[in-house]
């Protein structure tokens, strides 16, 4: 079997779900805390398939993580848990270092330990993959070609710093003991169950109940959006042939304004569920911006095409439509994560003057 850890987030769930849509696929041991981010509800249409187990546990928990190793002897681990909420990770950093950092630390130990254990057959098919993100390598000028795997790091904000420090331990944990490792630095993902304080999510549920959709500072920051189901595709490619001890960035060749994000997410929902009077776009509300905030990230995607035939499949405007077509058919997920978690960070972000709660 394989295990996946924060399979209960976004991007662990929507691989989940892909994973065991191949009738051949292996086993998936589930692992993950259920914080504020994780949503069982997400694997409810895999929940009585014999092939999926789900085991509530901290990746922090030694005890824990090193009975579910000798007890399922996994032949690989694919490394999603993390705290993904820049915004978060300003206001209060702790939980990002225990889990970014100590969390992925003791992964690396306890996988090592069982890793070392193995016959060797087992020992050469063995693989540890951990998802990053191409906020490591910190923020591009407008001109500078995209990031690519050789690209310096220089993270700027704690999520950021706390992703590179795993990505370090990581990288020891192959060069000093051999531990057979692959790392991706994937851009930023979109798609079905995006938790709603993340950019893309945010702005259907506020446009949906009518509230303002807050741009940060100029709205002219440039993300580059891979569709989650392409990126399920590129970490499927990487688990099977990615070169041992290698890293592989992961994009959509689509780098996009905020402002062009969100306004595209007005005209997709002014097709598909108009307003009674006037477009989404009188919504639009700009907020005071975060603080540090990285004006431009774009992946250079080329190494995981030359060496293993990957390319996204999305454009941005399909990958928005399925997106918005997701949200506007799952009001009841929305409705289900609208959690006092969630209301509670609203209320840290913005004090006593919310742009909107979901
Ligand atoms: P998410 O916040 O939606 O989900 C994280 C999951 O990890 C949740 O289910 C949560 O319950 C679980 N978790 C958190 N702490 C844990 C702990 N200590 N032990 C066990 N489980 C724990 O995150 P996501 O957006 O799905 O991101 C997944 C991975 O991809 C992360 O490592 C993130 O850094 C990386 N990444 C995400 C993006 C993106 O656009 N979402 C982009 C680049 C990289
Ligand atoms: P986000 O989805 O938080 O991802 P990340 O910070 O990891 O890139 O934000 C994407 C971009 O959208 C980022 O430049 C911040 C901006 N943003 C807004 O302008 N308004 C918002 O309400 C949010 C949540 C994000």
């Amino acid at each position: 079997m394989i295990f996946v850890t924060g399979g209960a987030g976004f991007i662990g769930s929507n691989f989940i779900l892909d994973w065991l849509a191949d009738p051949h696929a292996e086993p998936v041991l589930n692992i993950d805390k259920l914080t504020y981010a994780g949503n069982p509800y997400n694997l409810s249409s895999v929940a009585g398939d014999a092939r999926y187990a789900f085991v509530q546990a901290d990746i922090c928990d030694e005890q824990a993580i090193a009975t579910l190793l000798s007890r399922y002897r996994p032949r690989a681990i694919l490394h999603f848990a993390a705290e993904s909420h820049v915004d978060r990770s300003i206001h209060r950093s702790d939980e990002f270092i225990l889990t970014n950092v100590n969390g992925t630390f003791n992964l690396l130990n306890k996988s090592l330990h069982y890793w070392q254990s193995l016959p060797e057959r087992e020992r050469a098919d063995f693989r540890f993959l951990h998802v990053s993100t191409d906020e490591v390598y910190g923020s591009l000028a407008p001109d500078d070609p995209p990031f690519s795997e050789t690209s310096p790091y220089s993270p700027n904000s704690p999520y950021s710093a706390s992703k590179a420090a795993a990505d370090h331990l990581v990288r020891a944990s192959h060069h000093t003991y051999g531990l057979p490792t692959l790392t991706t630095h994937c851009s930023n993902n979109y798609g079905p169950y995006h938790f709603p304080e993340k950019l893309i999510p945010l702005v259907i549920s506020h446009a949906l109940s009518g509230k303002p959709l807050p741009l940060y500072g100029d709205g002219q920051q440039i993300r580059d959006w891979l569709y989650v189901s392409d990126h399920c595709t590129a970490l499927r490619a990487v688990l099977a042939r990615g070169r041992i001890g290698q890293t592989y960035n992961i994009g959509g060749w689509n780098e996009q304004t905020n402002l062009h994000v969100v306004q595209t997410l007005c005209d997709t929902l002014d097709e598909l569920h108009p307003r009674a009077r006037g477009s989404y776009r009188e919504l639009i509300t700009f907020v005071k911006d975060r603080p540090g905030h990285d004006r431009r990230y774009a992946i250079d995607a080329r190494k995981l095409e030359h060496e293993l035939g990957w390319r996204p499949t999305e454009s941005f405007q399909s990958g928005i439509g399925k997106t918005v077509r997701w949200y506007l058919a799952h009001g009841d997920w929305v409705a289900q994560v609208r959690s006092g978690a969630y209301l509670n960070w609203l209320r840290q972000q913005y004090g006593d003057h919310p742009p909107g709660a979901l």
